[in-house]
Formats: structure tokens, C-alpha cells, sequence
């Protein structure tokens, strides 16, 4: 399926959750069902100090993580997407699965405020190409504008 479509398929699919954390469950298992080679997909949530982990699809995950720590924490704190072609040649990063290769992560910002990251791993090097990241990101979107009915901010 094309990028497109999958976007109009996640829309259908988030819009008729019945709250945030269904919202975020779905998502987790919408990406690790219809993007290939992944072995982790899930969400840290912002608690106002530290990111925490939410719903994800993979192996168990650290369960906290300190702003600027590791790719989750560097997205965070810098509110930029971040992608990591080989994770083993990355300082910053935190092994939660060994199998892990590569990394790609994506703030997630409601009306200005930061409410997480979408983490998504993969066991193959460099497995995030630009139009997985572009898809993700739009997919991020999705996700912002249907979590913000549940997390009314502001
Ligand atoms: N690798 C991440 C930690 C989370 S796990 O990949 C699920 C990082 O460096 O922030």
C-alpha cells in the first residue's frame, strides 16, 4: 500500500479510538503491522520532567528516559526528528534491544508542548530511508491532531 493510503487508513483507524492510550496502542501495532523490518514501535510520554514508556509493540524497553539522553531524549529536547543509520556508531544512544541496527524518532508536540516521541527501531542498518521518516512524521500529525482531543491543551 502506498504511503498515502496507509496515512488514510491510520486516520480511520485513530479517529474511532476511545481514548489516548487506545490511540497510542493502535498506533504502536498499526506501524509494526505495516512497516517492514522493525523490531520495536511504541512511545515515550513527556511526564514534565523525564520521558516514561507508553504502548509499544517489541521486546521490553528501558522504562524511563532523562531529556537529551539517548535518540529518544535528543528528540525531545530538541523537538527535531532524529534518525540513526547505524546505532552501534552512535554515542548517544541507549540499547534497549541488542537487535537493534537503526533508529528513527519523532517528537510528538501538542500546541506547542512537548507530549512525547514515537521511537521506532529497526535490525537492519540504515533502514529509514526519506520517505519512511516523511511517512512517519505525517503520521505523527495524525496522531497530534487526534490525541488533542484527549489531552485538550491549553
Ligand atoms: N534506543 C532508544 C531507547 C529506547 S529503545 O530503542 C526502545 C534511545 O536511544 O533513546
Amino acid at each position: 500500500m502506498k504511503s498515502n493510503e496507509l496515512l488514510q487508513s491510520a486516520e480511520a483507524l485513530l479517529q474511532i479510538q476511545p481514548n489516548a492510550t487506545s490511540i497510542l496502542a493502535n498506533a504502536s501495532a498499526f506501524i509494526m503491522d505495516t512497516l517492514t523490518e522493525l523490531n520495536w514501535a511504541g512511545f515515550y510520554l513527556y511526564d514534565g520532567k523525564k520521558l516514561t514508556v507508553g504502548p509499544f509493540q517489541g521486546k521490553v524497553a528501558c522504562a524511563t528516559i532523562e531529556l537529551g539522553k539517548g535518540v529518544c531524549g535528543e528528540s525531545a529536547s530538541t523537538r527535531t526528528t532524529r534518525v540513526v543509520d547505524d546505532v552501534l556508531n552512535y554515542s548517544n544512544h541507549i540499547a534497549c534491544d541488542s537487535n537493534s541496527r537503526s533508529e528513527v524518532v519523532v517528537p510528538i508536540i501538542i500546541k506547542n508542548q512537548l507530549f512525547g516521541v514515537l521511537d521506532v527501531d529497526s535490525p537492519i542498518l540504515s533502514r529509514f530511508d526519506s520517505e519512511t521518516v516523511s511517512f512517519l512524521e505525517q503520521f505523527t500529525k495524525l496522531l497530534v491532531k487526534t490525541i488533542d482531543i484527549w489531552y485538550p491543551i491549553g
